[in-house]
């Protein structure tokens, strides 16, 4: 637990998705916590259950037949009340008033036939309950608070006129229009280039230290996590394999996947990878007997590894790693840098 006030506490979430009549596990028992005023990445290879974890929390999976278990409680300042177990009435209600998600891709998120204005609006006053007068007043000052340029000229704006980086800066609008206790930005600058990608880190920093809020971030790029996040979860195939504070798992880094991932951050001047992972994460009809890492990993012993998933191991205090064989790892190497 972290040592500021919690705001959100997962425990032992799980997820089921229904193929072809039976249950098949998509989450495998995630946990985690994120204080307020704190940003936790969560972070992992295409596939790995990033969205899923997000979506199960929001009540947004939508599919017919995802089965959720677990516990997910959310501390507001009516007191804690626990997102799995909540109607679907009582969760937009939530969803309104403390925990806003914005999403890799903005233009899907948009009307593409409103104004920008008119849609910050509408979330205002869905949220707020409020005349349109007030909404305007309220989304100018959000078009502010996002720093677009010129607030009265893009309010006007429809999506298509807009640049991408303006666009997610609509979205980040939108999602501050309930003030949450709470944002999941899932890949939000994912879909942006590498200026306006760092644009936009820096505004949601800003704006989560400035609002106080918890902040999940999720990126499948491990080298932004030190950017954003004071802790990171690693996940993979539904689980997560390794958490800590970000500069622990960055220098020391427990788990043979963690370790892989670091190395394949692009280092130096050039941005070459230097190493990439063998293999990718299995669909989850495909998942292995065992450790979920053992087919793609150098340290796997047939028998250990690969008879029952391992249970996490605490490494250091608040940092902890499932792998079976953390003792007998060797020292963490990282690839020499790139000095082109
Ligand atoms: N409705 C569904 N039914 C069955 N399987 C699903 C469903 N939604 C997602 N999955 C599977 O769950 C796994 C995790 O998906 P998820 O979208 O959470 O990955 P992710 O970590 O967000 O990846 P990415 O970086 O590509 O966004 C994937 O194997 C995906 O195919
Ligand atoms: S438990 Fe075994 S297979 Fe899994 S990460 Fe550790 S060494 Fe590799
Ligand atoms: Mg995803």
């Amino acid at each position: 637990m972290s040592e500021h006030e919690p705001v959100l506490s997962v425990q032992d979430l799980r997820v089921d998705f229904s193929i072809g009549g039976a249950f098949v596990p998509a989450l495998e028992g995630v946990s985690f916590d994120v204080a307020r005023g704190e940003t936790l990445a969560v972070v992992g290879e295409s596939g790995s259950g990033k969205t899923i974890t997000s979506l199960a929390l929001m009540n947004l999976l939508g599919a017919r037949g995802a089965r959720r278990q677990g516990r997910a409680i959310l501390h507001r300042a009516s007191g804690p009340v626990d997102l799995l177990a909540q109607s679907e009435r009582a969760m937009c209600d939530i969803r309104g008033a403390e925990i806003a998600m914005i999403f890799q891709e903005p233009m899907t998120s948009l009307n593409p036939v409103q104004t920008v204005g008119d849609q910050i609006c509408e979330a205002i006053i869905l949220h707020e309950k409020c005349k349109r007068k007030e909404a305007l007043e309220r989304a100018g000052d959000l078009v502010a608070l996002v720093r677009m340029p010129d607030p009265k000229r893009q309010l006007r704006a429809y999506p298509h006129q807009l640049s991408g980086g303006m666009r997610q800066r609509v979205m980040i609008a939108m999602a501050l229009s309930c003030s949450p206790r709470l944002l999941i930005a899932d890949e939000p600058t994912t879909a942006l280039d590498v200026t306006i990608q760092a644009q936009i880190l820096w505004l949601l920093r800003e704006l989560q230290e400035k609002l106080d809020m918890g902040m999940i971030f999720v990126t499948h790029d491990l080298g932004v996590v030190n950017q954003v996040a004071s802790r990171v979860c690693v996940m993979y195939s539904g689980q997560i394999v390794e958490q800590g504070p970000v500069r622990q798992v960055f220098d020391t880094p427990s788990h043979p996947y963690t370790r892989g991932l670091i190395r394949s951050i692009p280092r130096g001047r050039s941005a070459a990878r230097l190493y990439a992972l063998p293999g990718r994460v299995p669909p989850i009809a495909a998942r292995p007997r065992g450790c979920l890492f053992a087919p793609r990993c150098q340290h796997a012993l047939d028998g250990l590894c690969t008879t029952e998933r391992p249970a996490p191991v605490e490494v250091a205090p608040g940092h902890a790693a499932r792998c079976k064989r953390l003792d007998h790892l060797p020292a963490f190497e990282r690839a020499p840098a790139d000095v082109a």
